[in-house]
């Protein structure tokens, strides 16, 4: 585990680090509005159908910019338009794509299937294309590890590359995030590289090995330095080292589309720490940031810029805290 310090009133980052830098996936989310998710055998009329950027890597980075980080991605497209738009909506977000790798042939942009019902609930599918070709770190992948203050992945590339990272990341003195989405069983040499664990309730369940929410979680924060439990409208809980430190209450608003409110979780997360926030203070800002991304449809449209999240806590009475 991390030796870094971790109160809320310290920040957790260390050294001249700069940025945050995430190692992940990048989809074309393809988003079908119904009124309710369709049973097994039938076919239901959707109200309306469009395609978003999104794949969780790509709105953690979209998030972590538009939270004010500088922001790296690590990841692949295809050689196809998707992948041509995908890289553009990086490039719009000032993201660093230079190891943005190009798959090759045959290997389409990751896509996302996703049914949106009329409480803003989805279900969602993903080909991961590209996404299953990041397999590896190369000599500049490493580089930038050592030079991100945050680095932040999730669970939709390769676990082993995912693994690798973590330990380059670590090695370097990085704070090392993981968003355990979408649910797999990750070994204890991959949790003893986090500095964060953030899951929400139904990955808490799996990875926790437990169907109980609560005991599931006691047992995942006894495995990590810092464990965050996101329960949507519910909040999220804090733990450090194995006890329970906070509960963030979410800022109260109707949910369109809650799909990608996670990522803007963890992107907005990862850059309020990378930014010299305490533990607390960057899930605070991190819900208000997910409480306004719920009320757009689509994932990476969905994603506010950091003036609207100052704005929103203001308006919602929110103290943010100081930066460190
Ligand atoms: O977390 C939401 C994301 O999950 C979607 O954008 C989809 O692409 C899948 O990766």
């Amino acid at each position: 585990m991390s030796s870094v310090a971790g109160t809320d009133a310290d920040t957790l980052r260390e050294g001249p680090r700069h940025g945050v830098t995430i190692v992940g996936s990048a989809n074309m989310d393809i988003v079908f509005a119904v009124k309710r998710i369709p049973q097994p055998g039938e076919t239901l009329l959707a109200d309306s159908a469009a395609r978003y950027p999104g794949g969780k890597g790509l709105n953690q980075a979209i998030a972590a910019a538009r939270a004010g980080a500088s922001t790296a991605f690590i990841g692949a497209i295809g050689d196809d338009d998707n992948g041509r738009a995908l890289g553009a909506t990086m490039h719009e977000a000032a993201i660093d794509t230079r190891l943005l790798r190009t798959a090759e042939p045959g290997n389409e942009t990751g896509q996302a299937f996703i049914v949106v019902d009329g409480s803003g609930e989805n279900t969602i599918i993903v080909a991961s294309g590209a996404n299953a070709t990041v397999a590896g770190l190369t000599a500049d992948d490493r580089a930038q590890l050592g030079r991100a203050a945050v680095v932040l992945m999730q669970l939709e590339l390769p676990l082993d590359t995912v693994l690798a990272a973590a330990s380059v990341a670590h090695s370097a003195g990085a704070i090392v995030m993981l968003n355990a989405a979408p649910a797999t069983a990750i070994g204890a040499h991959l949790l003893e590289q986090l500095d964060v664990l953030i899951v929400n309730e139904h990955e808490a369940r799996i990875i926790g090995a437990s169907d109980d929410v609560a005991a599931a979680s006691v047992s995942l924060a006894n495995s990590v330095d810092r464990l965050i439990v996101t329960l949507g409208s519910k909040g999220s809980v804090l733990y450090e080292r194995g006890s329970e430190v906070a509960r963030i209450t979410a800022p109260k608003v109707d949910a369109l589309d809650t799909t990608g409110a996670g990522d803007t979780f963890c992107g907005a997360f990862a850059a309020a720490i990378a930014d010299g926030r305490g533990f607390a203070d960057a899930a605070t800002f991190a819900s208000v940031a997910a409480a306004l991304s719920v009320q757009v449809l689509g994932a990476v449209p969905s994603v506010p810029q950091r003036a609207a999240i100052d704005a929103a806590a203001e308006a919602w009475g929110i103290w943010l805290g100081a930066r460190a």
